[in-house]
């Protein structure tokens, strides 16, 4: 099984990004954890990142057809993007969102997700752990 991690904006600054926030490891770093993790777990993870919603929307339809679901944390688009979400509810495959800071201890425009309703399920706060915890979950339910 292959499963398709999806960063959206401002992901590939990781590291030096309000590592208050964000903490300090870099998007190669929590890659390679996500590669290792899906290893001993038995799928083959693929990681993609783009500043582009609509990139995003192509990779989340593309991966209809080659994965088992998608990790995707859609960074700002989380809080304003119609688009994503349609495109999360129009593929047949699991989608889990992630967040490494916990949105609902910040700013209100945070607290809504428009696509939250159509993923399977969300994980928020854990910083790099959030994406480790999403994988785990999304391969669980893959395989029930
Ligand atoms: C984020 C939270 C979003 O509100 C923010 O716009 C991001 C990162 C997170 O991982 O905590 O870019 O998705």
């Amino acid at each position: 099984m292959k499963i398709l991690v999806l960063h959206g904006p401002n992901l590939n600054l990781l590291g030096t990004r309000e590592p208050e926030l964000y903490g300090s490891m870099t998007l190669d770093g929590i890659n390679e954890k996500l590669i290792t993790l899906g290893r001993e777990l038995g799928v083959e993870v693929e990681c993609l990142q783009s500043n582009h919603e609509g990139a995003l929307i192509d990779a989340l339809q593309d991966a209809q057809v080659w994965a088992g679901g998608v990790v995707f944390n859609p960074g700002g688009y989380t809080h304003t993007s119609v688009a994503l979400r349609d495109a999360i509810s129009a593929i047949q495959i699991p989608v889990v969102e992630v967040h490494l800071s916990n949105v609902y201890a910040r700013e209100e425009f945070r607290h809504t997700s428009l696509v939250s309703a159509v993923c399977k399920g969300k994980v928020s706060g854990f910083g790099w752990r959030s994406y480790q915890l999403g994988l785990r979950g999304l391969i669980d339910i893959i395989r029930a």
